[in-house]
């Protein structure tokens, strides 16, 4: 069966916590996530996802604290627009942005970590190995 690769993009304060936390409480969660911990999700530049689609992911994870509760204040509000964005310019391109999961995850919030990673992970499951860019293999 195809097991999918997922890359998570989270914030230090929030929920990074909150996945340490469903890791402590041992909530069932698939294992196809690998974290990678940012300041805060304004600090994630779009091209990370670009990046890590190119290098083999499936799917790719966004997560922060929610609106309001940043620690740099509005880093989450310029993260939300900007992948709001990007999500569009997928959809431009071809790629499915379903590919692509936006969450705010807080430090008290384990169950629903382990909630995200277990729907993204079914989600990237049912759409399939991701095979490139649409034309990609032209340009190169
Ligand atoms: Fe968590 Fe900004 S510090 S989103």
């Amino acid at each position: 069966m195809f097991e999918p690769r997922i890359v998570a993009f989270v914030c230090n304060w929030c929920t990074y916590t909150g996945a340490d936390l469903a890791g402590t409480s041992r909530l069932p969660m698939a294992t196809n996530v690998r974290i990678v911990r940012l300041p805060c999700t304004g600090r994630i530049d779009p091209l990370f996802i670009v990046k890590a689609f190119e290098r083999g992911a499936d799917g790719v994870i966004v997560s922060g604290c929610h609106p309001g509760d940043c620690h740099y204040s509005e880093g989450n509000y310029h993260a939300r627009r900007r992948f709001r964005l990007f999500k569009e310019l997928m959809d431009f391109t071809g790629i499915d942005s379903d590919r692509v999961t936006f969450s705010w995850v807080s430090a008290s919030q384990g169950q629903k970590w382990a909630d995200v990673v277990n729907g993204t992970t079914e989600r990237i499951r049912a759409l399939g190995p991701f095979e490139g860019y649409p034309g990609s293999e032209e340009v190169a």
